[in-house]
């Protein structure tokens, strides 16, 4: 019920060995950048929020060297053929699809005056696509850290994510907020990663406590975070800021939201009122875990999950359903609070709950979501982990 995660070691040399079969090369630069879950902080990154995710066990790697052409010919472990790039040229988006992301990430270096040399590469990854677990952040920043090693050069770490960010915008229409691409960028192991969304600076939180865990349960139901709910929350949550004339969500309070209710008519002013709440819980959360309350963050957890379910309107039934039974199995079962993770739409709840009793409440979750959906989900569990980095030999 409770899957491993696939070693990072393991998946190095399994890139290795796809760059050999494919390519016929050999590797000389490794990158490796994880996922993330968001532990709280949802839908606020891109409202001047807090959010808390921390980068997971689970990893995208990219193998590759450079070639002595003008190209770069990309492979992927899942995918047949492989997308070939003129690297002389300024990247434009292009074919196949999945090539977007790297090609959005090159001309992110080549507007910093990088003149890209050709490359080969293979991509292998452990992180379920899809699961709202941020594998297109892992690509772009597993793209920017091989291309530091292949230019040999190292980006400030705010700035390759900047850079990863601005690739999924431009090259992949996908208006999102910087929690994805700092989560994989700056992850540390035993680590949350607070991000102040509007100073743009991250710190680093202690989670060591060994007794505790978290679970990502994948429903695996997904819709397309491009097609069209994503942008329309964010335009809704600008349009409220807008009606409430302030210059920043971090400005805003409930009670001005209660006050200007029908002035802001529905979607919007549900809308708000999670944006308002979501960022006080988050900063309610982080307290406690300074004072390292873990407790605290149950209810926090159950009411974010509420607020995006009715008001942000972002949930789905099976999302429901998993927090439900996560919800039911409760604090003596071992469960301290559940919730939808990431975009939603689909995707993952995140359990915080006791390391010990992990193994149980997974096959409670696997069993009673197979009974109530039909659908076999993806449950395994997820500590900080490292962010993105280049893998040495030996690593
Ligand atoms: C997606 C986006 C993030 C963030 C989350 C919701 O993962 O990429 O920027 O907005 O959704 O919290």
């Amino acid at each position: 019920m409770l899957q491993i995660n696939p070693n990072l070691t393991d998946l190095v040399a399994d890139a290795a060995a796809g760059l050999r079969q494919r390519l016929q090369a050999t590797a000389t630069i490794t990158a490796a950048a994880p996922g993330r879950v968001n532990l709280i902080g949802e839908h606020i990154d891109y409202c001047d929020g807090f959010v808390m995710p921390f980068a997971i066990d689970r990893y995208i790697v990219i193998a590759g060297c450079a070639n002595g052409t003008n190209e770069a010919r990309i492979c992927d472990h899942t995918l047949p053929g492989m997308a070939v790039l003129d690297v002389t040229a300024m990247q434009q988006a292009g074919t196949p699809k999945w090539s977007n992301y790297l090609r959005g990430v090159i001309r992110g270096f080549q507007d910093r005056g990088h003149h890209i040399p050709g490359f080969d590469a293979f991509i292998i990854s452990s992180i379920p696509g899809g699961a709202g677990l941020s594998s297109s952040a892992a690509l772009e920043c597993a793209t920017a850290t091989f291309l530091e090693g292949l230019l040999d050069t190292v980006l400030d770490t705010k700035e390759k994510a900047l850079l990863c960010q601005k690739a999924e915008h431009d090259f992949v229409h996908v208006p999102c907020g910087i929690m994805d691409q700092f989560a994989s960028a700056f992850g540390k192991p035993n680590r949350l990663i607070l991000i102040d969304c509007q100073s743009g600076e991250p710190e680093l939180v202690p989670f060591e406590n060994p007794d505790l865990t978290v679970l990502i349960a994948n429903t695996m139901v997904h819709h397309e975070l491009s097609d069209g709910g994503y942008a329309l929350r964010r335009k809704h949550t600008e349009d409220g800021l807008a009606i409430l004339g302030k210059a920043s969500w971090r400005d805003v309070t409930a009670a001005d939201v209660t006050a200007a209710w029908s002035q802001l008519g529905d979607p919007v002013n549900r809308r708000s009122r999670h944006v308002v709440g979501e960022i006080a819980r988050t900063i309610t959360a982080a307290a406690a875990l300074a004072r390292n309350d873990f407790e605290a963050l149950g209810p926090l957890m159950a009411a974010s999950h509420d607020s995006l379910r009715d008001d942000f309107e972002v949930s789905c039934s099976e999302l429901d359903i998993m927090v439900e039974i996560a919800r039911k199995i409760g604090r003596a079962g071992g469960v301290i609070g559940a919730r939808m993770t990431g975009g939603g739409f689909g995707g993952s709840t995140v359990t915080l709950c006791d390391a010990s009793k992990a193994t149980a409440i997974a096959a409670t979750l696997a069993a009673d979501y197979a009974a109530a959906t039909g659908i076999s989900p993806q449950i395994f569990a997820s500590r900080p982990s490292q962010g993105a980095h280049l893998v040495t030999s030996g690593q």
